[in-house]
């Protein structure tokens, strides 16, 4: 589904992806694990087009997605959250979800566009902080969030970037939830996490990063 190809990446003298390679099959659960500045995220950063690797290749469902921009890898199916959040913070919960489930930025939401957004929201267990802005409910619910928000978005490839990290244990067992039900639904899932029970509770193939390099 996503093949990695020789990538390198360097910022000013430092390799930070250094020939990677990894071919990543439909509807599997990977997990990305490896030190602080390993490059995990780094990685994600280059597949779904916010960086472009100074050598290499990125094909998804065999095309190559090298060279464009992130919008139109999020729209040919390639979705992720991010490590520091990224949600529109004075817009309300339910707002965030509405505008990731949008091409349109200003598009007119319907009733069913509602609706659809609550029950995301539910999945989450943010249905009762549906108003409240996003800058202003506490780390674990933002991480929650930015979960809804990939939710609504609906692609098919998931890179999810730790998502329980900040998450108390209720919610950590409702995240495993998901991702098995996501993975039910067909989705492929990418993430990076050290947690170990949520590790074992979610993963299929664990992959070891380790200076810039996959080493298993
Ligand atoms: N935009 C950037 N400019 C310069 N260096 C960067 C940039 N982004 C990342 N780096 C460096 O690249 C290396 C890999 O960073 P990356 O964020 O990919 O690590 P990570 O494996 O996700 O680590 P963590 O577990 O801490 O999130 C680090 O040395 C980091 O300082
Ligand atoms: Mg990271």
């Amino acid at each position: 589904m996503l093949s990695i190809q020789n990538v390198k990446l360097q910022f000013g003298s430092l390799p930070v992806l250094d020939n990677v390679c990894y071919c990543f099959h439909k509807n599997q659960v990977y997990t990305l694990s490896g030190g602080n500045g390993a490059g995990k995220t780094t990685l994600f950063n280059v597949i779904s087009g916010f960086l472009k690797p100074n050598s290499g290749d990125i094909l998804f469902q065999n095309r190559n997605i090298t060279k464009l921009p992130p919008y139109r890898i999020n729209r040919i199916g390639i979705g992720r959250t991010f490590q520091d959040l990224r949600l529109a913070m004075h817009l309300t919960a339910i707002e965030n979800v509405l505008l990731a489930s949008s091409h349109k930025m200003f598009e007119h939401y319907t009733e069913e566009h509602l609706e659809k957004a609550h029950h995301i929201l539910n999945r989450v267990s943010l249905e009762d902080k549906a108003n409240a802005c996003a800058g202003e409910i506490s780390y674990g619910q933002q991480k929650l969030l930015t979960l809804a928000c990939l939710l609504a978005n609906n692609a098919e490839l998931l890179l999810i970037d730790e998502p329980v990290a900040g998450i108390d244990k209720s919610n950590l067992m409702k995240i495993v939830d998901l991702v098995s039900e996501l993975k039910a639904e067909g989705k492929t899932i990418i993430q990076i996490e050290h947690h170990p029970d949520y590790i074992v509770a979610t993963n299929d193939v664990l992959i070891k990063m380790e200076n810039g390099k996959i080493i298993c």
